[in-house]
């Protein structure tokens, strides 16, 4: 608070011309005719109640900003002018000085005097019938005046923006992405879903339909971008890196690159693409490539999605048991280290596994059939801490109203979508039938299965009621989730154990 502004003959004196308003004319003519240490005695409120009689003051024209200072503040000269003594002393002083139009607007700690956060209009002066009371505490620190600022308290209310398409939380050159940020909250209700699987399997696709879009949509407007019929005749990969998407109901949906990727591959070979010095061969890139990115999704992730298109590649399994070992140890709570030798509080998280059987036949669905599926995966699996059973069931769903509860057992968290465009039309048994009975062509063709938008309908429903098991020893909100997945990245790119593996591939 300075003193020149309050002793500034332009504020009270010449180029007057409105009459003033009513809370300030008691106070103006002291203004006008003491010296300063005097001046700011008759500031004090009891005296504006006082000099209650109109004054003939000339008119004032700018806002006033009352400022009252601590009394320990108070300059020496005060004390030593006051008429009476100690008690005035106690008494905050109010300086009152005009609103000068070239001053900055109103910083965060007066707004906290405001019943809400000034207008545009007002914080630039122009309502002068508004006057500004600013109370100073030396002692509030900049961060805890900003802390209880209406206009930062409002846009921590303002819901984050809807998210219309995917982002890169890695992109292609396998690096993180901050941009995903904005998008989070600082709440713990939410749902980390990531996806794994070999090239062209469907990973996008059942992203996109488990958080955003319809299956009868058109696939150039999914959220996760499905491979164009020009890749896949080119034998290509659409998806690269790691994309990002967070639904309303906050679930984050991480879809991956292919894992061990052919197109990857001949892009690295032909393309003479630069290989990280670390990395000898391509296909030792490639597959480090796609451990790093599976032991990260079983660090991040409370489920992570297994696509296959087909039953079954071995190779898969083994891959999956190779990220698993390879996955970085959960921090722990007061250690900052994410490599390898994390956990002292012997407490390990691993994610829930759900094996997804995309574009299944009809021969799929037939119960003894699913019955087998369910006994290799399970014997494949024997030995992982990955929670692969007992966390989702296709016979929960009703799709098999007539097979018993434990007809499965032991039932592993396996799911069978059914080719898309099966939907509606019509096979072989319809069209069987239709020659001999043609009553029959009223009738929908016999399936074995409900139909797709149903088939990911139910899935959606059996994935959003999983368990949400800790992902680390505290509890994340979004954003505590988006630093500690960046660290795990970090961790998992540097990891002594992946580099160790890596110059074994040779
Ligand atoms: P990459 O990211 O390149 O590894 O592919 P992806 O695994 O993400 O597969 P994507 O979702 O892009 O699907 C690959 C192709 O398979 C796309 O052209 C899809 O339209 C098609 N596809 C996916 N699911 C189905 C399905 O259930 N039925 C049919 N007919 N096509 C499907
Ligand atoms: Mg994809």
């Amino acid at each position: 608070m300075s003193e020149s502004g309050h002793s500034q003959p332009g504020m009270y004196g010449p180029g007057r011309r409105r009459r003033r308003r009513r809370g300030d004319r008691d106070i103006g003519p002291a203004c006008q005719n003491l010296s300063g240490p005097s001046r700011d005695r008759d500031y004090q409120p009891r005296e504006r109640r006082d000099g209650s009689e109109e004054s003939p003051a000339p008119l004032i024209q700018k806002t006033p900003i009352i400022l009252a200072k601590p009394p320990g503040e108070r300059a020496k000269p005060l004390q030593t002018t006051a008429v009476s003594g100690a008690p005035v002393l106690d008494k905050p002083i109010m300086l009152m000085k005009a609103r000068d139009d070239t001053v900055k607007p109103p910083t965060p700690p007066e707004a906290t005097t405001q019943p809400s956060g000034p207008s545009k209009v007002e914080r630039e002066g122009q309502r002068p019938t508004q006057p500004v009371y600013q109370i100073q505490n030396r002692g509030m620190s900049a961060s805890a005046s900003s802390a209880v600022d209406p206009l930062v308290g409002q846009s921590k209310l303002i819901p984050p923006e809807k998210m219309k398409h995917s982002i890169k939380l890695v992109d292609e050159q396998m690096n993180w992405c901050d941009s995903a940020m904005e998008y989070l909250r600082d709440q713990t209700d939410m749902l980390v879903v990531g996806v794994i699987g070999l090239q062209g399997t469907g990973k996008s696709t059942v992203m996109s339909l488990l958080s955003a879009n319809a299956p009868e949509e058109d696939q150039r407007g999914y959220v996760f971008r499905a491979q164009t019929q020009e890749m896949k005749e080119r034998g290509g990969n659409q998806s690269t890196g790691i994309d990002f998407f967070i639904t309303q109901e906050r679930i984050i949906f991480l879809d991956t690159q292919p894992v061990l990727s052919p197109a990857i591959l001949d892009h690295l070979i032909n393309n003479d693409r630069k290989l990280p010095p670390e990395y000898n061969q391509p296909y030792t890139y490639v597959e480090m490539q796609s451990l790093q990115i599976a032991s990260f999704l079983f660090t991040v992730c409370h489920v992570v999605i297994v696509v296959q298109d087909w039953f079954t590649d071995l190779n898969l399994y083994r891959f999956l048991q190779t990220a698993e070992m390879l996955k970085p140890s959960t921090p722990s709570a007061n250690h900052d280290s994410t490599g390898s030798s994390g956990g002292e509080d012997g407490a390990e998280y691993y994610p829930h596994i759900v094996f997804l059987q995309n574009k299944s036949r009809r021969e799929d669905f037939c119960p003894r059939n699913l019955k087998d599926m369910h006994m290799v995966v399970d014997k494949l699996m024997a030995h992982s801490h990955l929670k692969y059973k007992g966390s989702l069931s296709m016979l929960d769903c009703n799709i098999f109203p007539g097979l018993g509860q434990n007809y499965m057992t032991p039932e592993v968290n396996m799911f069978l979508l059914p080719m898309q465009d099966m939907d509606g039309e019509d096979n072989l048994t319809k069209s069987g039938s239709t020659l001999t009975y043609p009553l029959f062509s009223l009738l929908p063709g016999y399936k074995g299965h409900p139909s797709f938008s149903t088939m990911i309908s139910k899935l959606r429903s059996q994935i959003l009621a999983m368990p949400r098991c800790q992902l680390s020893h505290t509890i994340l909100t979004e954003k505590n989730w988006f630093h500690y997945a960046a660290r795990i990245w970090d961790g998992v790119k540097k990891s002594s154990a992946l580099s160790e593996y890596s110059r074994l591939l040779g």
